[in-house]
């Protein structure tokens, strides 16, 4: 048949797509892809799960980002410098001042009768992270000791103690009253990172 002679025969069209590489470049395609599917599904170090929820949105809010910061810190760890992952455990560390200076006003506000204690604790967890991280100085990589520790007390310290205040606090929060929720604003004001 005429027609059939005039098209190019498979082994003609297979040999042309090898030697224009067409083949590689699927090969580099599909793989990068398949590695960013993979990296998308995978597990966060930290995941944010229900179980971690206060039930008051701006706490939620905040002990989100904290986690946010903690896979960043991870994230750096594996694939960026050590100073790069230095600026990102200063980020993480300030934040979490931050959230802890956040819950202690909230808590005063509120009457809640046990602030000195989580204070406390606080400030007792702050102080094992600055002996930590003051060993970066000497030039040692503390990060993954920081990571474990900061997952491991995070997440029993929000399903523990946190918890224990929310009943107190939500009466700051969820307040109709002006001059609370002009004081919370004022409080946002000063904390908004
Ligand atoms: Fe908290
Ligand atoms: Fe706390």
């Amino acid at each position: 048949m005429e027609y059939q002679a005039a098209l190019p025969s498979a082994d003609s069209i297979w040999m042309s797509a090898s030697k224009s590489g067409i083949f590689q470049k699927i090969k580099y395609c599909t793989h990068n892809k398949i590695s960013k599917l993979a990296r998308g599904r995978s597990m966060a170090y930290m995941e944010w799960t229900r179980d971690l929820e206060s039930g008051i949105p701006v706490i939620d809010t905040q002990h989100k980002r904290i986690i946010e910061f903690i896979n960043e810190l991870h994230e750096a760890c594996q694939t960026r410098s050590a100073d790069e992952t230095n600026h990102v455990m200063e980020g993480l560390l300030n934040y979490t001042v931050t959230h802890f200076e956040f819950e202690e006003a909230l808590q005063e506000k509120a009457g809640y009768p046990f602030l000195k204690a989580h204070r406390r604790i606080h400030e007792v967890f702050m102080k094992k992270v600055a002996e930590i991280r003051a060993r970066s100085t000497k030039g040692e990589d503390v990060a993954p000791e920081l990571l474990n520790l900061l997952k491991g007390w995070l997440a029993s310290h929000i399903k523990g103690e946190d918890r224990d205040y929310v009943e107190s606090v939500k009466k700051i929060t969820d307040s109709d009253d002006q001059e609370v929720s002009g004081w919370l604003d004022t409080l946002l004001t000063r904390f908004s990172t």
